[in-house]
Order: structure tokens, then sequence, then C-alpha cells
């Protein structure tokens, strides 16, 4: 399954993903990064582990349409099947979204459907949960909603600050998107509704 994964910045769950696409059994394979930032530190570190990489700078085009267009002649010139967000940030129309249906996954900070959105070890710190964690859905026209592949929980622990706090749930993203990419490239896991059947749950 020739997957693109896009990136808008340091690229950690990039580099999770390439690393598990290097063992032969894998059912993906990662076959460019694209970024809508020329400079993200991302698309600079795929480049150098000899993956093709291609940058979509947003700020040229007149709209969102224009560059989400763009973005797609670059997916269909390097034949992408199936796209991997990993920290890319910038929202797509129904329209780009509608192309990609079943076909792509976003890694979300935190346990959807809690604390969609941005800073969500803040939200979660200031609310006082106990138990917090990370998300892989399939993406929908809605931010952050979709049906869930695979969760992965961590422990909120006294003294926590939104970096410490990161850091754990950084490490589980790491472990749980290369397991989703897994389930849905081999297909073991089928949509029925909002849901996804033969999903992981991981703590
Ligand atoms: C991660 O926290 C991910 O959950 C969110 O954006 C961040 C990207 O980090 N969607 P990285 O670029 O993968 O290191």
């Amino acid at each position: 399954l020739r997957t693109a994964i896009l990136v808008s910045g340091r690229g950690s769950n990039m580099d999770a993903l390439i690393a598990a696409a290097r063992a032969p059994d894998f059912p993906a394979e990662i076959a460019l990064v694209l970024s809508n930032r020329p400079d993200a530190p991302g698309l600079a570190k795929a480049k150098a582990a000899g993956i093709a990489v291609a940058a979509v700078d947003h700020k040229i085009y007149a709209g969102r349409e224009e560059f989400e267009r763009s973005l797609q002649l670059v997916l269909e010139t390097y034949r992408i099947e199936f796209i991997c967000l990993a920290g890319f940030m910038r929202l797509f129309t129904p329209w780009f979204i509608g192309q990609w249906t079943g076909r792509m996954l976003n890694i979300h900070p935190a346990l959807l459907p809690s604390y969609r959105g941005l800073h969500t070890h803040e939200r979660a710190l200031a609310d006082g949960v106990k138990i917090h964690g990370c998300t892989v859905h399939f993406v929908v026209p809605e931010m952050d909603e979709g049906p869930i592949v695979a969760q992965a929980a961590v422990p909120v622990l006294d003294g926590d600050t939104p970096d410490t706090l990161g850091a754990r749930v950084l490490a589980q993203e790491h472990v749980i998107y290369p397991l989703a990419l897994r389930l849905v490239a081999s297909g073991s896991v089928r949509i029925e509704g909002n849901r996804v059947l033969g999903a992981m749950a991981e703590s």
C-alpha cells in the first residue's frame, strides 16, 4: 500500500512509521513524505532517510482549494493510495477528505472524543483527569472525529506539566500509529458506521 505521511513539524510520528515500515512483512510502504512547510524538520529527516519528499507551501495559494488541488496532484504523481497525517497543521475541505474517505488516518494527542483541538495536555491537566492518552482515527470532515482505530492510555501523575505528560503520551503515539497503520493496511479492520471492528486498545 503506497502511503504518504503528511507533516508540518518535527515528524516524530513520521519517524516511527518509517521505522515500522522497514520491517519486511509490513503491509504499507512509505512512498512519500509531504509537507505544507518547506522548512519542516520532518521533511529534512525523511530526505536523509532516503524517502521521497515534497513540499506544497500553502502560503503561495489563494485559497484552501487551490492548495489542496496541488496536494492532490503531488499525491497522484507518486501514485499514493493511503495517507497518514502526522502533525499536519492544516484543516482540509470536505472535497479533499472526500477524495480519501477510508484511506486517511490521523493521530490526535488525547483520548477522543475528549479534548479535540489544540493544547490537549494543558486542558487535561487543568481538568484534573487521571487518565489521558492518544487516538488514531480515520479522517472525516469534522475535526478530530471519525472511526477510531487505536487508542493508548497513560496515567496523569502528580507534578506533571504539559511537557512531561505530553512526552508520556507521545511515546505511546509512536507505538499505536504503526500498529494502526498495520491493521488498516493489512485489511484486518473494517469500518461499520462510526466504529472500526478489529481495532485495538493499549494501556
Ligand atoms: C503529535 O502530538 C500528534 O499527536 C499531533 O501533532 C503532534 C505531531 O508530533 N497530531 P510529531 O511531528 O509527530 O513529532
